[in-house]
């Protein structure tokens, strides 16, 4: 399930950025995303590198700084290639993309103002790959091994799509309203696949008075969303996958599905929260209207173990998609 999830949302991160898609079978696109890949599983938010920053110094790649950085610096060159190319072809009527659009800011603000300069677009594009990749695929691949688990849950999500969109046409974004039990199902994996439990780490950029604590300028500070997730005071047997906690009686929403800050909250929120929710609306919606999703064998479910990179994700597992009649 791996490639498939990362190739199919890294490419709408393609279509954004860089204006098209690759096939999936393109060796420069598989060998950038496996870059991604590893890079996001070589930063592990509970690395050595993170707590002792001299480690790097030391002889050898014992914390594959040297591996992140060469990784790093292969990545900065295909993006580099992307915007040479796009310069070259550009268009001032015809904005095809982020790069395009950023490159027009550029030329009315001059390369010297460092909000647009190529540094700065190098990293923008950067950054909306690296936040915007593996997050949602390993949210999609938390989904599926849940779905897995529990297909009286799986059926009736398929219900679901079956009553609001039917079968004759692909479900779409305006659906979404019409469908509290997917809203349910999928806070419900927000909340247990919990992906970012440390969030990203912030930096006082003064002293900080807190309940009656200063927090000294320049300290790391690591929000545990993790806390939040699971705290049985929000949510009664927190261990337990249960979309209906965020149901009233009356089938709808009830409010707790805001407790899941699976974005975070404040200023620097997930800048991608709307896109992330639109595409595991659709990917999810339309997996399910199409196949019935099953184990390997029902001897070999996929575990619900974790590993934890920069995200936390599933171990790796294959299933069986059956095409629906
Ligand atoms: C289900 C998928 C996703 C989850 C759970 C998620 C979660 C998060 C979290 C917890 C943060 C940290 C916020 C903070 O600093 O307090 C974050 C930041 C960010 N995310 Fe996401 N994210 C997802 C998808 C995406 C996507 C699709 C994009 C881009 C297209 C994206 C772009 C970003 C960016 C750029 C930041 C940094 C924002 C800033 O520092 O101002 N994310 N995300």
């Amino acid at each position: 399930m791996k490639e498939m999830t990362v190739l199919a949302i890294s490419n709408i991160i393609c279509s954004i950025t860089f204006g098209n898609r690759f096939e999936y079978t393109d060796a420069k696109f598989k060998r950038l995303t496996s870059l991604f890949a590893e890079n996001f599983r070589l930063n592990s938010v509970g690395g050595a590198v993170r707590s002792f920053p001299w480690v790097r110094y030391l002889p050898g790649d014992m914390f594959n700084i040297k591996k992140l950085t060469q990784n790093f610096t292969d990545i900065k060159d295909f993006v580099a290639e992307q915007i040479d190319e796009h310069r070259n072809t550009i268009e001032e009527d015809c904005q095809r993309d982020f790069i395009d659009a950023f490159l027009i800011q550029q030329q009315k603000h001059g390369e010297d103002d460092p909000i647009f300069d190529d540094m700065n677009l190098t990293a923008s594009v950067l950054n909306l790959f690296v936040a915007g990749t593996d997050t949602t695929a390993t949210v999609i691949r938390w989904a599926i091994i849940y779905l897995i688990h529990n297909k009286p849950i799986q059926d009736k999500l398929r219900q679901e799509i079956e009553t609001v969109v039917g079968s004759s046409r692909v479900p779409s974004i305006s659906d979404k309203s019409s469908m509290p039990y997917y809203e349910a199902f999928i806070t419900e994996v927000f909340r247990m696949g919990n992906i970012a439990p440390l969030s990203v780490p912030h930096g006082a950029n003064k002293d900080i008075r807190f309940r009656g604590m200063v927090i000294p300028k320049g300290s790391t500070l690591i929000p545990n969303l993790d806390s939040v997730m699971t705290d049985p005071e929000l949510f009664e047997n927190p261990d337990k996958f249960q979309p209906e906690r965020f149901l009233g009686e009356d089938g709808k929403l009830n409010g707790k599905e805001r407790d899941v800050m699976a974005f975070s909250l404040g200023r620097r929120v997930c800048l991608g929260e709307s896109l992330a929710r639109m595409e595991l609306f659709l990917f999810l919606t339309s997996l399910l209207q199409r196949f019935e999703l099953l184990p390997e064998s029902t001897d070999n479910l996929p575990s619900f173990d974790a590993t934890l990179g920069l995200a936390r994700a599933s171990k790796d597992y294959s299933c069986r998609a059956v095409k629906l009649k």
